[in-house]
């Protein structure tokens, strides 16, 4: 079926003459080898040193240290319950700590842990802590992939051989259903602890996104606490009830340098600004180019352009940009009015747990108008949890009792919940605004809002010929809620109004690269086939760039293929004349557009794959070539898959299952890449 290419073995194919005879020059290149590998076994670090101007000053917010032994740190603070997250984007986390603070209420005492954190290889020692339990909250990414902080977690497990038996665990997956590998990270964890001889204490969790996660956790969470009682003898000690994690301080003489502005890490690393940049430790970018992209239409579609000059940044075609986005000040201005607070009082909320890792929810000392514009997710409807605890505040009885309804798991609640939080996408301020009785303290509020996460975006732009920029395609989010309220989205109304230079100022989007699988082929003759409707075109305006470079560098480039779809010709065509001045050029050897609403009947990316299929599979097939697939999760990924598996089939002769394993190892050998979002 498919070519092998031949591979060129040079080693084996070599055969040469081996003398065994001992002269001079072999005594002294033994000496050598055994000093290199003396010195490798003796003198050499495990880890490579942090280069000075690495380290940083963690916020205090979000501190870390590498403790080590997780036993020993439960052993020494009491705790008897230890709740593992594996989270990119905060959810698991916030479940762990859920989970880790629901403990109590059964008599024991839980810890949240990032297993980043700790040498995960311990967990066989669990059993030396009377009624221990492993809990782990594990998100699953990518193409089933663990995320980064689970990744040596990961890694461990696979590896081990850890005998486990006398450790009690559990676990809830977290995941998406529109996603191929549907909470394959949960799964994985769940069977190899047991395979290592750990006992399930209680069923796996899987949690979809794509429904209602917070239901299928609270769900899951209802069942397993009764089943940790049953399995340790222990009793509910009362009911849920409210308690406090953090201590208000509030500072009213304070020099500024020590206070946070927004920094993620260092303070003041944004006025003195350090390589190396990541997560930690944004690069300011400014805004070079800000301009919309569609000629019509009720929608904003955008190219920004980044400057990452001076920045020491790489960046491959296919890989993301972070970002790191503000809340909208009228929002936060709203907020601080209707909570009755002095917006530019200076805080901290400090962890009443002293042996905590994580000291503040967000950087401290920092003023509520910080933490609510750059730390606080103020904007998504907040969890089941959060309306626990702001509940008490409500004076009106009824406003009371039907915040605690939808943070109950009764039937009813969890509908009230759905219906009057999830479903008209009420956040807190809407949730304010129609609960008039419900006035809380700012800083109870602070504490239990999740923390505002970065946005990726497809980087749209190959470094081979914008080095000192970073281009970003992107749709701006504004919608109207069942309520007649208009949401926008965060990141791209933020970055809308970026505007370049303004008044002689420099308009900065703090921001890191992070590295992703979806690369070029290897071989630049390789061909290669694009599948990108909407914003899904984003990374191949980095590819194509690449492809085009590549041939003005003399190099032999296969055929480069682009199927795109957009609503209009006329309105949403996006990068129309770049893609024709591509073709024009010979980086694009073939453009297919399919504009769906300009007749009555739909016309997707799929149904020109379909049309084209000879040249589809000659290109697949015969040319080896590797197909990439970028944009919406929910319906557009799947549908094109669907296609592959259909024009496989048929050109290819085979049943439908052999269509289908046919495409899926295109994808275990790199040759059908996904690059998508929900
Ligand atoms: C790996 C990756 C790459 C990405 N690349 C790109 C890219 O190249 N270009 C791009 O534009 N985006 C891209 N995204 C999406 C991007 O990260 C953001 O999610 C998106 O820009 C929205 O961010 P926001 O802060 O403006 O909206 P948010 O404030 O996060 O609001 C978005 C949320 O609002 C809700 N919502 C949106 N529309 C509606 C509606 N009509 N009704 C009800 N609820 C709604 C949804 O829950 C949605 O999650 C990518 C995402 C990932 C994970
Ligand atoms: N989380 C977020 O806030 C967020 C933000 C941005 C984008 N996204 C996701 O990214 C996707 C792309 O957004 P966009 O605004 O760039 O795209 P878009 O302009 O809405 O869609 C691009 C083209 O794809 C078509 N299409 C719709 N369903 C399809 C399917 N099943 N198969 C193939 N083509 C299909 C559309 O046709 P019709 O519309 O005419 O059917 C349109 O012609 C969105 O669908 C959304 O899921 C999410
Ligand atoms: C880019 C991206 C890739 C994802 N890949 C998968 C996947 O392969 N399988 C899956 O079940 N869920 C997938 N998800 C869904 C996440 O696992 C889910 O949203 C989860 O709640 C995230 O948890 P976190 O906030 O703790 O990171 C993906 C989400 C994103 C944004």
């Amino acid at each position: 079926m498919e070519s092998a290419s031949p591979k060129d073995d040079s080693s084996s194919a070599k055969s040469t003459e081996t003398s065994f005879s001992f002269g001079m020059v072999d005594v002294f290149l033994f000496s050598v080898i055994i000093g290199l590998l003396s010195y490798w076994f003796f003198f050499r670090k495990k880890k490579e040193e942090i280069p000075e101007f690495a380290k940083i000053q963690t916020p205090v917010g979000a501190q870390s240290t590498n403790e080590g032994s997780f036993i020993e740190k439960m052993k020494k603070t009491g705790k008897n319950i230890v709740v593992f997250y594996g989270s990119q984007t905060g959810t698991a986390e916030e479940f762990a700590n859920r989970l880790a603070k629901d403990s109590q209420r059964y008599g024991m005492r839980g810890m949240s842990a990032d297993p980043e954190e700790y040498d995960l290889s311990d967990l066989s020692r669990l059993s030396e802590i009377e009624k221990a339990l492993a809990v782990f909250c594990m998100a699953t990414y990518g193409e089933g992939d663990p995320t980064d902080n689970a990744q040596d977690f990961y890694d461990w497990l696979q590896e081990s051989d850890s005998d486990l038996s006398g450790i009690k665990y559990a676990v809830f997956g977290l995941g998406n259903k529109t996603y191929e590998h549907f909470n394959a990270m949960g799964k994985y964890v769940d069977q190899r602890l047991e395979e290592l001889g750990a006992q399930r204490i209680f069923e796996l969790g899987l949690g979809d996104d794509d429904g209602n996660l917070e239901e299928d956790f609270i769900t899951w969470r209802e069942q397993f606490w009764p089943a940790v009682c049953e399995h340790f003898g222990v009793e509910a000690t009362g009911d849920e009830c409210s308690i406090r994690q953090y201590e208000l301080v509030v500072h009213t003489d304070i020099s500024a340098s020590k206070v946070y502005t927004g920094e993620m890490g260092r303070l003041k690393s944004y006025e003195n600004q350090k390589p190396p940049f990541d997560a930690k430790n944004p690069f300011l970018a400014p805004v070079s180019v800000n301009r919309k992209l569609n000629q019509g239409g009720e929608r904003h579609l955008m190219h920004l352009e980044l400057d990452i000059t001076g920045s020491k940044i790489r960046y491959e075609s296919g890989d993301h940009i972070a970002v790191y986005p503000a809340n909208d000040t009228s929002l936060v201005n709203q907020l601080g009015e209707i909570l009755g607070a002095d917006l530019d009082t200076v805080i901290s909320l400090n962890n009443l747990d002293e042996e905590s890792n994580k000291k503040h929810p967000f950087p401290c000392p920092t003023s509520y108008r910080t933490a609510l514009t750059h730390y606080l997710d103020i904007t998504n409807p907040p969890r089941t949890n959060v309306l626990y605890e702001l509940a008490q505040y409500a004076t009106d009885p009824s406003e009371q009792e039907r915040m605690r309804q939808m943070a109950s798991s009764s039937a009813e609640g969890k509908a009230l919940y759905v219906s009057w939080v999830v479903e008209p996408r009420r956040n807190i301020l809407a949730i304010l605004q129609d609960m008039p009785s419900l006035r809380p303290p700012i800083d109870h509020v602070c504490e239990l809002l999740p923390r505002l996460q970065a946005r990726y975006y497809s980087i749209a732009s190959t470094s081979k010929v914008h080095p000192n920029s970073v281009h970003i395609c992107a749709v701006v989010v504004e919608y109207t809620t069942k309520t007649g309220r208009v949401n926008k989205g965060v990141a791209t109304n933020w970055l809308k109004n970026k505007e370049p230079n303004e008044n002689g100022h420099k308009s900065p989007v703090p921001m890191y690269v992070r590295k992703s699988q979806f690369r070029l082929p290897f071989k630049s003759s390789t061909p290669v086939l694009m599948v990108g409707p909407g914003t899904g075109i984003a990374p191949f305006m980095g590819f194509i760039q690449e492809r085009g470079w590549l041939k003005q560098q003399g190099k032999e480039v296969g055929d480069t293929v682009l199927y795109y779809g957009c609503r209009h010709k006329e309105e949403d065509y996006l990068y129309k004349d770049e893609l024709a001045q591509f073709l024009r050029d010979g980086a694009l050897s073939q453009l297919n557009v399919a504009f769906s609403r300009d007749q009555p009947q739909k016309i997707y990316v799929q149904h020109l794959l379909k049309q084209n299929k000879e040249s589809v599979w000659k290109l697949i097939h015969e040319g080896n070539g590797h197909i990439y697939v970028c944009g919406d999760a929910r319906n557009m990924a799947r549908d094109v898959q669907n296609t592959f598996y259909e024009i496989v089939a048929e050109l290819g002769k085979m049943s439908q299952q052999q269509a289908v394993d046919y495409v899926k190892k295109l994808m275990t050998k790199g040759r059908y890449s996904l690059d998508v979002w929900s």
